[in-house]
């Protein structure tokens, strides 16, 4: 881990430390918006060869650092590296986005071989050095992972779409077979989140971006009770890294993940209610969220309105200002500095 841990704001509030303003950063804050990603993308060649080549990846995650005063440096990478790891034939089709040769109930599992995934994936590694190493004092650094859930609804749905007939009914029909799929992907994730801990990111952040595909049964045993023991094999393997969990979808349930998972912080979606964030979820970790990614594409009054009510709501308790998803291909770049601004300023510091 990075030195000066005690300086960067994101790393306070995750200790549970009130802060005004709060800590910014954005999901996807490194992509297609930036046109100097663009450029660097075209350069790479495919989207796997960018985040197998550690000085563009370290390039891609510190681009919007030199535009935006963001307290967080996200690795520059993708959460399907680890399907790939497993040995899972994975691609990006241009334009439509990831494809996956998608494994079936029945057919043979992938196997978890950690020395495997740990040579697969050295040039990830070596770009979180470069990042850690590059980052702004004061801006935390930020390795991540898909949840296993996540991460098996590509691997089984073969990534088009948003259609989870195949991977729940393989869920409910053979349980036990799909116990030990979500198990593989589990052992991948935790050692790809310690490895990226080992390589200098100070935090990390699993993306469960399909938990609001579950019902509450199904998400206690495919999410909630996965998330848990992620976060306790992050934290016994590296004491005091902290661990931010993203149940999209979710809803009334993240309070589950609070509650029940150790998580220091759960990022919540734009549909979650901030009132209800701050009286069901400050009282057991920090909240981050939810600026709804339209309404930073909008700018204008729109995007005033939106960032004032998340503030006035939410920075009573411990709070990481963030999108409730990623930002948005189509973000004019000037609408990022405008809300870092904005959450500088009206977030309880005038010095902008
Ligand atoms: O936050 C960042 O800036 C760091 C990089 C990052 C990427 N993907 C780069 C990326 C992160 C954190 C992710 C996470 C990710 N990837 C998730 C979870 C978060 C979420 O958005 O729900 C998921 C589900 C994926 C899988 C994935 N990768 C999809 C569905 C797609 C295509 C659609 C899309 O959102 O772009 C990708 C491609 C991808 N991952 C791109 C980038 C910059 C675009 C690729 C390109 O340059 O053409």
């Amino acid at each position: 881990m990075s030195k000066n841990r005690d300086a960067k704001p994101l790393l306070a509030a995750l200790r549970g430390e009130r802060q005004q303003p709060p800590p910014l950063w954005l999901m996807r804050q490194a992509g297609r918006y930036l046109p100097e990603y663009r450029a660097l993308r075209a350069r790479a060649g495919s989207f796997l060869d960018l985040c197998y080549d550690p000085a563009l990846a370290a390039e891609a995650s510190l681009q919007p650092l030199r535009r935006f005063a963001l307290d967080g440096v996200i690795l520059f990478s993708d959460i399907l590296v680890v399907a790939d790891a497993l040995g899972q034939k994975v691609w990006f089709q241009e334009g439509e986005g990831p494809r996956l040769e998608p494994i079936a109930e029945g057919d043979a599992l992938p196997v978890f071989d950690e020395e495997r995934q740990r040579r697969h994936l050295a040039p990830v590694y070596e770009a979180m050095e470069r990042v850690a190493e590059a980052a702004p004092a004061g801006a935390a650094v930020l390795g991540f992972a898909g949840a296993p859930w996540t991460l098996a609804t590509y691997m089984v749905g073969g990534g088009r779409g948003r259609d989870f007939t195949a991977v729940k009914s393989w869920a409910y029909r053979e349980p036990e077979s799909f116990a030990r799929l979500i198990e593989t992907v589990r052992e991948a994730v935790a050692a790809h989140l310690i490895a990226q801990l080992d390589a200098g990111a100070d935090l990390v952040q699993v993306f469960d971006s399909w938990a609001g595909a579950l019902p509450e049964a199904e998400l206690d045993r495919w999410c909630i009770e996965p998330a848990r023991r992620l976060v306790s094999d992050v934290k016994a393997a590296r004491p005091g890294a902290p661990v931010i969990l993203y149940p999209r979808g979710a809803g009334v349930l993240c309070e589950r993940f609070a509650r029940e998972t150790g998580a220091d912080a759960i990022s919540v979606d734009s549909t979650v209610p901030p009132v209800w964030a701050a009286a069901h979820l400050q009282p057991h970790c920090a909240v981050q969220g939810n600026l709804d990614p339209v309404a930073l594409l909008a700018g204008g009054d729109a995007l005033e309105r939106a960032v004032r009510t998340i503030l006035e709501t939410l920075v009573h308790g411990p709070f990481v200002f963030n999108l409730g998803e990623g930002v948005l291909p189509g973000t004019p770049p000037e609408n990022v500095a405008t809300l870092c601004d904005l959450v500088r300023r009206r977030g309880g510091r005038d010095d902008g």
